[in-house]
């Protein structure tokens, strides 16, 4: 049940292809993102307002690039072709693409050159986030120029009689201020959709949608106690009731009294059938004498497969799992169409499955931005401390142990971890902050403690700002708040001398240590 408005992005790759449809569906359209080569006869039954082609890692110039149905141009639909989408408008409708000869980032000023109903509201001059790959040499035919910046005479294109339009640059990024202004004048203005979508008709919509597709099925859900899960299953729970099995693994590396919380919440009160598999002596016994990181992740990954699907088995016949994975999940583990996308991290809640493993795969929030979820959360009624709580990753404190994982180091940390917790939550800003937590570093220093030396570890504090996880900012705690969680850490938790501040933004530095 798709809304009678809604924008259709087709999907070239692009780190950023869903930030473009969560800044449509901040103007209150829906929208949804589809394979780049989905069929124009499939896009016209749906009927989309309107289509935005992604950008995407591929050059249109090289062989077997990703391409578009060529009778997406016969729809009379208006398009917004974005870098790569507008390189490959370009290529496809009669105009020439060059070659760049570096692939660099940054901020340009584009100068308009012709007026346009994309221009709506927008000064002359303006600031936007350029990628200075391939760019259009020469407009197709009845295209002109309407922007340029100092190095690309092709900053922007238009046909205005068929209602398509390219940018070289980037609207749905922060780094573009005036962007979604562009954005809005596309949907809004041109494509004429209407702004009335909301989080109650995306929570309506996928619960409809959940209760067609399960039918009287059985589906077992991987709960974690974080919110994307508990979005999931509050959702699946509305759909289909008892039939719903939760699993939650206790793998030895959750924040201090997290089970005990997860069974209050689901169990006690929503009334969810929870197990819960005590499990942390097989993952310690996996991880004995593991360091690399990404050995770490696979190592816990796929041993909660197979707890899982052992525990899921016991069940009887289930066909469908359902997992709470979310956008910024899927693009940093993998690209959305399978193309050349750098892994950054193994993140074990995507793929990964045996091939014996049975199950359907059912991720309803798997287009969604956390912040979008945790709205949609409150939307189902779900209590503010899972609707609030900070992100967690499934590896859990084994990625904020630096080196090898053991019992005593599990330990070591969840002590300085739930002081962290307990301090910087006396800060009235608190809700700033998207994660707060301590992390256990493979070093020891020399203290002093009374009138001894002592010898021990360091723990590094990492609180971050984001909307979504994928860049960061370290946030300026006062000090004040600072000196009271390291006081504590230092005089409660034996094994620890000293506390350091990480003020490593992401990118380059990623969130978690490991
Ligand atoms: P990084 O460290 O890549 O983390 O900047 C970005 C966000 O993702 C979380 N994270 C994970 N979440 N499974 C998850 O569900 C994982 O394996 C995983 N690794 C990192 C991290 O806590 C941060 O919020």
């Amino acid at each position: 049940m798709t809304p009678s408005s809604w924008i259709a992005v087709l999907d070239f790759g692009s780190q950023y292809t869903q930030l473009i449809a969560r800044r449509v569906r901040e103007l209150k359209v829906y929208s949804e993102i589809l394979r780049h080569d989905t069929p124009a006869s499939e896009l016209a039954r749906r009927a989309p307002r309107g289509v935005i082609l992604s950008g995407g890692p591929a050059s249109v110039l090289d062989p077997g690039a990703p391409t578009c149905d060529p009778k997406l141009f016969e729809l009379d639909l208006p398009v917004l072709g974005i870098c790569y989408g507008e390189q490959l408008m370009a290529q496809m409708l009669g105009g020439t693409v060059c070659r760049g000869t570096s692939r660099e980032y940054g901020h340009a000023t584009v100068r308009r050159t012709q007026a346009s109903p994309l221009w709506t509201d927008l000064p002359e001059e303006f600031s936007v986030w350029m990628s200075h790959g391939d760019y259009v040499g020469q407009v197709p035919p009845g295209f002109e120029v309407i922007a340029q910046t100092s190095s690309c005479p092709t900053a922007a294109m238009a046909c205005e009689r068929r209602r398509w339009y390219g940018l070289q640059f980037h609207p749905e990024v922060v780094h573009t201020p005036l962007g979604t202004t562009i954005l809005r004048n596309f949907v809004l203005g041109i494509c004429g959709a209407a702004p009335d979508w909301e989080m109650a008709d995306f929570a309506r919509r996928t619960v409809d949608e959940l209760r067609q597709r399960i039918g009287h099925e059985q589906v077992v859900c991987a709960l974690s106690g974080g919110v994307d899960s508990s979005v999931v299953a509050a959702l699946i729970h509305r759909a289909i009731g008892p039939r719903l099995h939760c699993i939650f693994v206790d793998n030895g590396l959750l924040r201090r009294g997290e089970r005990q919380e997860v069974e209050r919440t689901f169990r006690d009160a929503m009334g969810v059938d929870l197990h819960v598999v005590h499990a942390a002596q097989r993952f310690l016994e996996a991880l004995r004498g593991i360091e690399d990181p990404e050995q770490k992740r696979k190592i816990i990954g796929r041993l909660f497969i197979e707890v899982f699907s052992e525990e899921a088995r016991r069940l009887g016949p289930v066909r469908y799992l359902a997992q709470g994975t979310l956008y910024p999940d899927v693009i940093e583990s993998r690209s959305p169409i399978g193309g050349p996308s750098a892994t950054i991290k193994s993140h074990h809640n995507v793929g990964g499955l045996p091939p014996d493993l049975k199950f359907e795969l059912i991720e309803p929030v798997r287009e969604l931005f956390k912040d979008e979820v945790r709205a949609l959360g409150r939307e189902l009624g779900l209590p503010d401390s899972i609707i609030e709580r900070q992100p967690f990753p499934g590896p859990g404190l084994a990625v904020r142990i630096l080196g090898e994982v053991t019992a005593e180091r599990v330990a070591l940390l969840q002590e300085a971890d739930l002081r962290v917790q307990e301090e910087i939550r006396k800060w009235p800003e608190y809700r700033r902050i998207w994660q707060s937590f301590a992390v256990l570093l493979p070093i020891r220093t020399v203290g002093v403690m009374g009138d001894s030396r002592t010898y021990e570890h360091v723990v590094a504090l990492r609180i971050v700002e984001s909307l979504d996880g994928m860049t960061a900012d370290w946030v300026r705690v006062p000090y004040d708040i600072l000196a009271a969680i390291s006081n504590r850490i230092i005089n409660e938790v034996r094994g620890i001398n000293r506390v350091v501040y990480d003020i490593s933004s992401k990118p380059p530095a990623t969130i978690e240590w490991e």
